[in-house]
């Protein structure tokens, strides 16, 4: 069997979806291994959750009351996961925009997943603007990240059903649900396309 497709995760929150990579791995449905997390945001959880499994952490250089990705950070970032040897890069709840540096060095390696069927609600809190669009259908999807803003070509999507009685949080939680199955799902999908 080949060996583990190496992957680094970048998130700014909770990380619930690095928690459901590491587990479909643990639970030998995902061929890979994390061997690197990094963050924008110094208290994010992830952060911790990467921790407890002795993965390597790292906080990025980002202005914090910014959403600026700087380009030398990206740049930095780039080179780090490729002296690592990383073979993908899975964007997880990071809310900085990914460019050239990234992009250039890791071309249809960078992966990430949000919360609606795209093309459909791009951008943030897509499940409030799926309930204020007056929607009966929602979900998740998996793309490959390009420069625009949940542009990139979808790999994979879960559709979710929005209840009469959803609220925002109702909503993202089931939407949640969705993701922790389908973001191992999709990402094994693509290392087995390229193995
Ligand atoms: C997820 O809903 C994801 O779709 C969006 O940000 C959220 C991250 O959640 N891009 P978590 O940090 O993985 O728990």
């Amino acid at each position: 069997m080949s060996h583990p497709a190496q992957i680094a995760v970048l998130g700014s929150g909770n990380g619930s979806n690095f928690q459901s990579l590491q587990e479909a791995i643990e639970q030998g449905k995902l061929h890979a291994r994390i061997i690197f997390v990094a963050s924008d945001n110094p208290h994010a959880r992830i952060l911790q959750r990467a921790q407890k499994k002795a993965i390597p952490t790292h906080i990025l250089k980002c202005k914090q009351n910014s959403s600026l990705f700087d380009l030398r950070t990206q740049q930095t970032l780039a080179s780090t996961l490729a002296n690592i040897g990383i073979d993908y890069l899975c964007l997880a709840g990071f809310m900085r925009l990914v460019k050239a540096p990234l992009l250039d060095a890791f071309p249809q390696r960078i992966i990430n997943i949000h919360p609606s069927l795209l093309p459909a609600y791009p951008g943030l809190e897509a499940w409030t603007q799926a309930l204020q669009g007056g929607a009966s259908l929602t979900g998740c999807t998996v793309h490959f990240v390009d420069a625009g803003m949940d542009t990139g070509e979808i790999i994979a999507q879960r559709q979710v059903p929005v209840l009469p009685q959803d609220t925002p949080e109702s909503l993202h939680a089931r939407i949640q649900e969705a993701e922790h199955l389908l973001y191992p799902e999709a990402l094994q999908s693509l290392i087995h396309r390229n193995s």
